[in-house]
C-alpha cells in the first residue's frame, strides 16, 4: 500500500492511499470517516485492480483550507485524483453514503470518464426538512461541545448492534475515525451535504452499469427505499448484505468484495 499527497483546488492537500495494479477503482468514503473504512478493499481488491482511496477534504490526512465547499467541489477533487493516478483508463467509481453523493455528482460532471458506478449505502434524493434540521443540530453540537460529542451517537447507525456490543477491532477502527473527525471538517461536510443535488429525476439517465449495495440493517440507506430507487436505473443491480448496517465494506468485507469483483469482471 502506498500513500501520497498532492495539491488540489484552493490549496487543499489531498491524501490518497493506493494499492495494486490494473484498471482503476476509486473508493470514496462516507461521513465522518476516511480512507481507513476501505482497508479490506485496499487489501483484497488490489489483487485485481488499482485501488485508489482518497481522504476527502477535511477528513483523514487531507486538509481543509477554506470552509464552504460543495459536493461538486469534492467531485472535482476526485477528477484531480483521476488525472494524477488513473490517466485515461476507464474508471470504476465507488462511493459510500456521502461518498455516493460525490460519485453521483462526479457522474453528472465527468460521465465520459466512467465505465461503471458503485453506490453503496447511499441515497440519491436531497434532504427533507427534518434531515436539514438534524444536520444543523449536529453542527451546533460540534461547535458547542466538540466533534466527538456530535458524531458519537452515529456509532449505533454505522454498525450493527452486534458489532457495537462486541467492541472488537472493527468497532475500534470506526470509533477512531469518528474521534479523528475535526470540528471544521464536520461543519463543512454537513453544510455541503445539506446543499447537495437531488438526483432522483436523473437516475433514468445513468446509462453505465451501476451496482447498488446496502446493509440489511442500514437505517440511513434502508433496503426497501434503496431497492425502489435502484430499480429505476437502466443498467442497475441491487444487493442487500445480510447482517450489516451502514459501513458494509468493513462489516462484511468478503461479501462486499465478492459483489464488487463479480460486477467489475463482467
Ligand atoms: C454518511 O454516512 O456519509 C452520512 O450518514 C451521510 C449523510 O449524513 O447524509
Amino acid at each position: 500500500m502506498n500513500q501520497l499527497s498532492f495539491l488540489a483546488a484552493r490549496g487543499n492537500l489531498i491524501h490518497v492511499t493506493i494499492a495494486g495494479q490494473g484498471s482503476p477503482l476509486i473508493l470514496l468514503h462516507g461521513f465522518p470517516l476516511d480512507h481507513r473504512q476501505w482497508l479490506p478493499q485496499l487489501e483484497s481488491l488490489s489483487a485485481h485492480y488499482r485501488v485508489i482511496a482518497p481522504d476527502l477534504r477535511g477528513f483523514g490526512r487531507s486538509s481543509l483550507n477554506e470552509a464552504g465547499y460543495t459536493i461538486a467541489d469534492l467531485a472535482d477533487d476526485v477528477e484531480q485524483v483521476r488525472m494524477h493516478l488513473a490517466a485515461d483508463d476507464p474508471l470504476a467509481l465507488c462511493g459510500l453514503s456521502m461518498g455516493g453523493y460525490v460519485a453521483l455528482e462526479y457522474w453528472r460532471r465527468h460521465a465520459s470518464r466512467l465505465s461503471s458506478l458503485i453506490l453503496s449505502n447511499t441515497k440519491p434524493d436531497g434532504d427533507s426538512p427534518t434531515a436539514l434540521a438534524a444536520r444543523q443540530a449536529m453542527i451546533d453540537s460540534a461547535q458547542q461541545h466538540g466533534s466527538w460529542e456530535a458524531v458519537s451517537p452515529m456509532l449505533t447507525k454505522l454498525l450493527t448492534q452486534t458489532h457495537n456490543e462486541a467492541h472488537g477491532e472493527l468497532f475500534d477502527c470506526v470509533q477512531q475515525m469518528l474521534r479523528d473527525c475535526s470540528i471544521e471538517g464536520l461543519v463543512a461536510a454537513q453544510q455541503a451535504m445539506s446543499g447537495r443535488t437531488d438526483f432522483i429525476a436523473s437516475l433514468p439517465a445513468i446509462q453505465i452499469p451501476t451496482l447498488v449495495i446496502t446493509g440489511e440493517q442500514d437505517s440511513i440507506a434502508p433496503p426497501a427505499a434503496t431497492r425502489k430507487w435502484a430499480a429505476v436505473l437502466p443498467d442497475g443491480q441491487c444487493h442487500v448484505i445480510p447482517g450489516a448496517a451502514h459501513v458494509t465494506p468493513l462489516e462484511s468485507p468478503a461479501e462486499f468484495n465478492r459483489l464488487v469483483h463479480q460486477f467489475l469482471s463482467i
